[in-house]
């Protein structure tokens, strides 16, 4: 179903949420079939496809992408330019840095053998997952087909093809795993237990591998 674009809370055709307190700039195109929880704000000329839900508290920066039916949880931060396309799930409290891309079709290709121009039913959609609380650094790409796990750390650049454990740091072109970081973002001491220990906040982790 096409979508009706919608230019801020007080158009006629906005979105319909049980409240409309969220911030939609008038530059952004939300369609009408969209989601959008309470306090979430939605910056300039970003734009949120059909079926799309988002949470309550989300930011949405400039020029940033959200796909038909992306599902994204409450207190979500999507920065400038991030793409996130169909087939992502966000759970809350993710966050996804500037220019980060998070793709949908593994083989992509335009056309088919024949040369005709391939139709939305020609391909299988891949599925992300971004667990609770993880970061996606500036600029990586998510290749689809992941589960990025609770807490985990993408670093910036880097190219995740396979999944990546609850407080996991990854970098690089692939991504490699290099370490283990706390819910408050700084680097984890590992013991020979398998207990992250983290001298910012104090907070002892359990990664449940053990890496010494
Ligand atoms: C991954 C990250 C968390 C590491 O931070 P850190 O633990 O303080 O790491 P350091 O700066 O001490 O670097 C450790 C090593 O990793 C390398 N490194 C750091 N970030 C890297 C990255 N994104 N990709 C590849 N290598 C990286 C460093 O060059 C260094 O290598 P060296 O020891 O050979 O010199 C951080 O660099 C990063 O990428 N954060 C995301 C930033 C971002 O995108 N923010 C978005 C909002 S603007
Ligand atoms: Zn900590």
């Amino acid at each position: 179903m096409p979508s009706s674009p919608s230019n801020g809370p007080t158009s006629a055709s906005v979105l319909t949420t049980p409240t409309n307190d969220f911030f939609v700039h008038p530059t952004a195109e939300v369609s009408t079939e969209a989601r959008i929880g309470k306090g979430t704000r939605i910056w300039n000329r970003a734009q949120v496809r059909e079926g799309a839900v988002l949470g309550e508290g989300c930011i949405v920066g400039k020029d940033a992408y959200i796909d038909i039916d992306v599902h994204i949880g409450s207190h979500v931060k999507i920065q400038n330019s991030a793409l996130i396309y169909h087939g992502a799930t966000l759970e809350d409290g993710v966050f996804v840095g500037p220019q980060a891309c998070l793709t949908n079709d593994l083989y992509p290709r335009a056309i088919n053998p024949d040369g005709s121009l391939k139709g939305a039913s020609d391909w299988e959609v891949g599925e992300t997952v971004i667990r609770y609380g993880a970061s996606i650094g500036a600029g990586a790409i998510i290749v689809t087909g992941v589960e990025i796990g609770r807490f985990a750390m993408v670093g910036a650049g880097a190219v995740v093809t396979r999944d990546v454990p609850a407080h996991g740091l990854v970098l690089g072109v692939p991504a490699r795993l290099v370490g283990y970081v706390c819910a408050c973002g700084a680097r984890l001491e590992m013991d020979v237990e398998g207990l992250g220990h983290c001298s910012r906040c104090g907070r002892t982790v359990e990664i449940g591998v053990k890496t010494k």
